[in-house]
């Protein structure tokens, strides 16, 4: 594991073409269920109703945040990813608050209301749900069919822009 001892911060912005190979392997190495190739991040990266958010320290690409503004004007967060040496450092929540700072700019930008947010999470992933219980989501209940063996709950917010 990489020493980062001399993390000295990260920042935050829209993910560019540039990292479009790093986010591929990290969500190959944190989603591997869906199966992700090269060509479909890049499809999604292209579409205007998917915006990726990447966090980088030092050049490096430790995090991602991605989500989806559907017809009905909710959001679905689509994956969040820090990497294993970067936790616990509040960069998962970073993500997070970059995500609603760039739909309060979209909401304006496209002159629309964002009604909610929604995600599905493992049952079992307890350190993602306590991120997402303390960024004002609630459980709403658990999806009809298991996903690689595991229960996913699907978790809501009804979102207000700040
Ligand atoms: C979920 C994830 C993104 C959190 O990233 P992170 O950068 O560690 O999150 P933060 O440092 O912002 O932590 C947010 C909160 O969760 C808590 N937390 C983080 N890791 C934890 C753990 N292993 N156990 C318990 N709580 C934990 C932190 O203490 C913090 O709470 P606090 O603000 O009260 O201290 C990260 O664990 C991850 O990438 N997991 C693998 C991918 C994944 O499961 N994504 C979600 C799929 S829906």
């Amino acid at each position: 594991m990489e020493n980062i001892n001399d993390f000295d911060g990260f920042v935050i912005s829209q993910a560019q073409n540039k990292h479009l190979y790093t986010l591929t392997k990290l969500t190959q190495r944190y989603f591997p269920y869906a199966n992700f190739t090269f060509e479909e991040v890049i499809r999604r990266f292209n579409d205007p109703n998917i915006t990726y958010l990447v966090a980088i320290s030092k050049g490096i690409t430790i995090g991602f945040i991605d989500f989806s503004i559907k017809e009905n004007n909710t959001v679905q967060l689509l994956g969040l990813a820090v990497l294993e040496e970067y936790r616990n450092k509040g960069i998962g929540k970073a993500l997070m608050n970059a995500m609603f700072s760039k739909l309060n700019l979209i909401e304006n930008e496209r002159k629309m209301k964002i009604n909610s947010i929604e995600l599905m999470v493992a049952q079992d992933n307890l350190p993602a749900q306590k991120l997402y219980f303390d960024c004002g989501f609630e459980k709403k209940g658990l999806l009809n069919r298991k996903i690689f063996d595991k229960e996913v709950a699907i978790f809501v917010k009804d979102y207000k822009a700040v």
